[in-house]
């Protein structure tokens, strides 16, 4: 089965063919256009700047992946429906819509955390129950899905999500956007990283809180300028790193899963890669996605769109809504 997926639920217009069999999907094609350096300047994604941005790229991406304009080769149409900011959600859909009308396609709604899940599926397929941390600009959760289409919520973050903690300590020490990329060269220079709280380390839930720590790096780097930033950097990467792997772990030995999967834009940092590898052990098999499938892709949503598919799932295009909101569970 071929799937074209679609994605433009931020600042990246991604578009994607991926080939589905049985248990395993591979990716044919995955294109990627970045509006990164269009909201740099902003410090952050400015939604109508995005959605004009991502209309823009529509046809010019369509042309690039090759597929006859007919959609004959085309089985179904994957689209991100949500979480996102909605004047981006909606180019995509619209877009998605139009195609399946016109192709008489299936047309199938895709969760953006769940595509995230769905990037590390293209090696190994992870096998169930699985139990993914996802780590992203929006997003900080651990879900626990113990079949296709079947989640639960483990914890979530009640403020900042990882990520944008990345890019607003990067904000702060005067680098540039997206952060976590930056954070993460820089403190690889770090010699004596500052020590700075682990927030809710000890809270007993698999819940997280990142703001307090961007306040402590920030009341830190006022009463201690002479600090090199390379030493904050590596202290508040440290102290993510420290969270995130702890509450891993402990919903590791509480559900018993058979794979653990890492994805969302911050599992690109290998910090964080490799002190869960190291914690986890053989406890069970670890997953993360290529380098170039952690950040936002329409590989990932084609992959969760062939599974969904699959099992003959779609909507009627007239009846589709992005939901800026959407819950995976
Ligand atoms: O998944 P993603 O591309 O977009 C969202 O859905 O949010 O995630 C983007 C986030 C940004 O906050 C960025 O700073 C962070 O991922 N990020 C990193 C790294 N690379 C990207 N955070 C930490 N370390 C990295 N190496
Ligand atoms: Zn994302």
């Amino acid at each position: 089965m071929r799937i074209l997926g679609i994605e433009t639920s931020c600042d990246e217009t991604a578009f994607a063919l991926a080939i589905g069999e049985g248990e395993t999907v591979r990716i044919e094609r995955s294109l990627v256009s970045s509006q990164a350096d269009l909201h740099a300047k902003y410090g952050g994604v400015v939604p109508e700047v995005a959605a004009r941005a991502h209309v823009e790229m529509l046809i010019p991406l369509m042309k690039e992946l090759g597929i006859d304009p007919s959609g004959k080769d085309i089985d179904a149409i994957a689209v991100t429906a949500g979480p996102g900011l909605l004047p981006s959600l909606r180019i995509g859909v619209e877009f998605a819509k139009a195609l399946a009308f016109a192709w008489e396609k299936p047309l199938i709604p895709v969760n953006h955390l769940e595509g995230h899940i769905y990037s590390t599926w293209f090696q190994n397929p992870p096998s169930f129950p699985a139990l993914a941390l996802l780590v992203s600009g929006g997003h900080t959760e651990i879900v626990l899905m113990k079949d296709h289409g079947d989640y639960d919520l483990i914890g979530m973050t009640r403020d900042d999500a990882a990520g944008e903690a990345f890019d607003k300590v990067a904000k702060l020490l005067g680098l540039g956007y997206p952060g976590g990329p930056e954070i993460s060269r820089l403190a690889k220079e770090s010699v004596d990283p500052v020590p700075f709280p682990r927030p809710m380390i000890a809270s007993g839930d698999y819940d997280f809180s990142f703001s307090g720590l961007k306040t402590a790096v920030s009341v830190f780097s006022n009463e201690h300028p002479d600090t090199k930033p390379e030493d904050v950097a590596a202290g508040f990467q440290e102290a993510v790193i420290d969270v995130l792997a702890t509450k891993l772990m402990k919903a590791v030995d509480e559900y018993g899963p058979s794979s653990v999967l890492l994805t969302g834009g911050v599992s690109a940092n290998t910090g964080l890669r490799e002190e869960i590898a190291r914690r986890l052990g053989e406890q069970a098999v670890f997953h993360a996605p290529e380098l170039s499938l952690t950040g936002d892709n329409a590989a990932m949503i084609a992959a969760a769109g062939y599974f969904r598919a699959k099992s003959g799932e779609s909507v009627q295009p007239s009846k589709l809504k992005p939901n800026p909101n959407l819950r995976l569970a």
